[in-house]
């Protein structure tokens, strides 16, 4: 079986819903504490071994290709005065292995037409997408989850979990079939249904573990009512051609593309860090007895 070693990771929308802080920086690149949002997905995919890292992007989001090119001068600066750490922490060694390629996206026309983008990149081999605005934190990664069934099965799969009713017209949500294990085959798959034709409360997660046969389905997919060309169109109709599999995500997700999903996932990494964790600690107990006598 191919080894996964591509990953797309699609970052050239607006991110309106964080302007003004995504006029000049993407919104990629904002930080949740000291770290670029999209780093966090690229360290998940580096860990399952990913070899080349494509960027759907556009010009003026080039401050994420600097994120992960070397920079000389700041590496010379800080091992000079002797902060190794510091150097590994702004050139990561691990960085210098990774192909890292930038293919501009110049329409808004949806995730689907993103990943066709990359179609010559990928050519005929099985590919991670990792969606950068869903954070995911787990012993076992959402990626790697995703692996293991495609290397037990040679399927297509897609990492999803439950939604509260309420929430599911935000997501792709699949009508589950056989249950195998830690895994279901998909019977249908709808894009961002209301909620009376959403035919289940699973929903996508922004985590994929794709054949290349995706790519010959996106290219005969129409945009939608909105103009977009979407990627759950194009798995839908792969669906007539084999079996793809969805797999329950066990772990904290957090959908930083909403400003709700961005706080939480600030606390909860606070919470995780040593530096941070008992004043934040003790911020929350007295903002929590603050707000008690007030009421
Ligand atoms: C995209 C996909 C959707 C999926 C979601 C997960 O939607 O189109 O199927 O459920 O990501 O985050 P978007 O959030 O880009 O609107």
């Amino acid at each position: 079986m191919n080894k996964i070693k591509k990953a797309v990771l699609p970052v050239a929308g607006l991110g309106t819903r964080f302007l003004p802080a995504s006029k000049a920086t993407p919104k990629e690149m904002l930080p949740i504490i000291d770290k670029p949002l999209v780093q966090y997905a690229v360290e998940e995919a580096i860990e399952i071994g990913i070899e080349e890292i494509i960027f759907i992007t556009s010009p003026s989001k080039y401050s994420i290709k600097k994120h992960f090119d070397f920079n000389q001068v700041i590496d010379n600066k800080l091992r000079n005065s002797g902060k190794d750490m510091l150097a590994e922490l702004a050139n990561p060694n691990i960085f210098g292995e990774i192909d890292f390629k930038y293919i501009n996206q110049d329409e808004q026309k949806g995730l689907g037409h993103a990943i066709l983008l990359a179609k010559d990149y990928i050519q005929d081999e099985p590919f991670a997408i990792l969606l950068p605005d869903d954070l995911f934190f787990s012993d076992i990664s959402c990626l790697s989850q995703l692996t293991s069934i495609y290397k037990e099965t040679g399927n297509s799969v897609i990492a999803v979990n439950k939604i509260d009713p309420h929430n599911i017209h935000k997501y792709g949500v699949i009508d589950p079939g056989k249950v195998e294990g830690n895994y279901m085959e998909i019977n249908n798959i709808i894009e961002k249904p209301s909620r009376v034709e959403a035919p289940s409360d699973i929903a996508v997660c922004g985590r994929y573990i794709l054949n290349s046969t995706i790519f010959e389905f996106l290219e005969k997919t129409h945009a939608d009512g909105s103009d977009e060309i979407q990627l759950t169109d194009a798995i839908k109709s792969m669906l007539s051609k084999e079996k793809i599999l969805a797999a329950m995500y066990h772990g904290e997700k957090f959908d930083c593309g909403s400003k709700k999903g961005f706080v939480e996932a600030t606390i909860a990494i606070s919470l995780r860090d040593n530096d941070l964790k008992d004043d934040i600690k003790s911020y929350i107990q007295n903002i929590n007895e603050v707000n008690s006598k007030d009421n």
